[in-house]
This record gives structure tokens, sequence and C-alpha cells, in this order.
């Protein structure tokens, strides 16, 4: 706190991400007793507890990576949105188009709620309290699934709430020595025909495990 005046508080790690809702305690020991703060990124404000929600500033890039692929007027389901990160970062950049942010945890949802508020996002941003195998009669062109743990499980959610060649950013765990190969396998178990756009490395998870992502287009 001496070296970085602008730093209220200190946090000490108390686990690691836990749970349904990817949460990971911190115990603050230093500074100000609290573990609400606002961060902010490519010029957008993340209001968040660490203590209540999940959020990692090293998916920075990536946010950035999908901000760049997103198209105007696109219509995009952001599942798993948590506090709004994806969401934030693709509307500051592309105010044209309309995205669903959908998030269980009710204390995300408040701060995903506020977020748009605070970034003055109401309007691009529809923010759902549900869960994610609920959702129904949607028809989403980009659908981003940043639960890279139990991804599998809602793929066939997902499917019945796509257009026609829709694009889905599929983040899943791999393993050494070839980190897509499970993910590929259970796309390939759910989905017919599709065609992989790209792929990527996105976090170190455990050793000999990475969070990937690959992104694919549906065909008929
Ligand atoms: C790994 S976090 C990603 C959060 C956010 N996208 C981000 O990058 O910071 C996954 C999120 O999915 C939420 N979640 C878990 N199960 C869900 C479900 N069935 N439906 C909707 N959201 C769910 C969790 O509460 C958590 O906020």
């Amino acid at each position: 706190m001496k070296v970085h005046p602008s730093v209220k508080t200190v946090c000490r790690r108390e686990n690691k991400t836990k749970g349904r809702y990817r949460i990971r305690k911190v115990h603050p020991i230093a500074g100000e007793e609290k573990t609400e703060t606002i961060y902010k990124e490519h010029g957008i404000k993340i209001k968040l507890d660490l203590n209540k929600t999940y959020f990692n500033p090293r998916l920075s890039h990536e946010r950035e990576i999908i901000e760049n692929k997103v198209k105007k007027g696109e219509k995009i389901g952001y599942l798993f949105a948590g506090v709004g990160p994806f969401a934030l970062v693709i509307a500051k950049k592309n105010p044209d188009v309309e995205i669903t942010a959908v998030e269980l945890n009710p204390e995300a949802y408040k701060y995903l709620e506020e977020n748009i508020d605070l970034n003055n996002f109401t309007g691009i941003i529809k923010p759902i309290n549900e869960d994610v195998k609920k959702l129904k009669g949607y028809n989403f062109e980009r659908v981003i699934m940043t639960m890279p743990i139990y991804s599998e499980e809602f793929l066939n959610s997902v499917l019945k709430n796509i257009s026609n060649e829709a694009i889905i950013h599929y983040y899943s765990l791999g393993e050494e020595p070839d980190y897509y190969e499970k993910p590929m396998k259970e796309l390939k178990k759910h989905i017919d025909n599709f065609e992989v756009l790209d792929k990527r490395e996105v976090l170190n998870y455990a050793p000999g495990k990475k969070e990937v992502v690959i992104d694919i287009k549906i065909k008929d």
C-alpha cells in the first residue's frame, strides 16, 4: 500500500475457485475491511464483490479477442455472464449489437444489472437471472459460453436457442498433450455438422490442464 497509494485494501486468497457460482473467497488483511471494488478495463467499469461473484482480470485479452470478432447488429447470447465483463467490453466497441446476458447467481446478477447502468448500456445488454438450461425461444447468432468446467452439460440447451449458421465460442478444459481433444469430442458428440473457425489457449488451469476455447460455426 506504501508503494501503490491508490490501493485501499489488500486481501489474501482463502481458497481456489469453487462451486457452481465459481467463487474464490478472499480475506482483507490490510487497509479498509471490504471486498467490493470497481475494476477498470478497456474503458469500462466493472463493479463486483470478490466474495460473492466470479471475476478474473486475466481474461482481459480474451475479452478483447471476442470484442473484435463481433459483427454489427448481431444477436448475442452471453451465457454464464457473471458480473458482465464480456458483454460490457463488447457493447463499448459495438453499441449496435443486442446482448442477452444470462446469470444464475443472484449476487452476480445484481452487479450485472448495476454494471449495465454504470456504463450506460441499458437497451444494449439485457440481463436475465436464469439457469441456462431453462432458456427458451431465443435465436442467438453468436453464443459465448464462459463456463469451462461444465460446458458440455449446457450444449443441448444452447443448440435449441440459436439461428442457422450461428457461431459458438465454446470454452472448456483440455489436458496434455492435446488440449483440444476433449472439447472437440464434446462438440462432435452433440453437433452433427460444424466448422472450426479458430481455437486458442486461454488460461493455465492446473498442471497439465488448460482452459481453451474453440470457435465454431454451425452448418446445416
Ligand atoms: C466461470 S464464471 C464466468 C463469469 C463471467 N462470464 C466472467 O468471465 O467473468 C461462470 C458463471 O456462470 C454462472 N452459472 C453457473 N451455473 C449457471 C447456470 N446454470 N445458468 C446460468 N449461469 C450459471 C456462475 O454463477 C458464474 O458467474
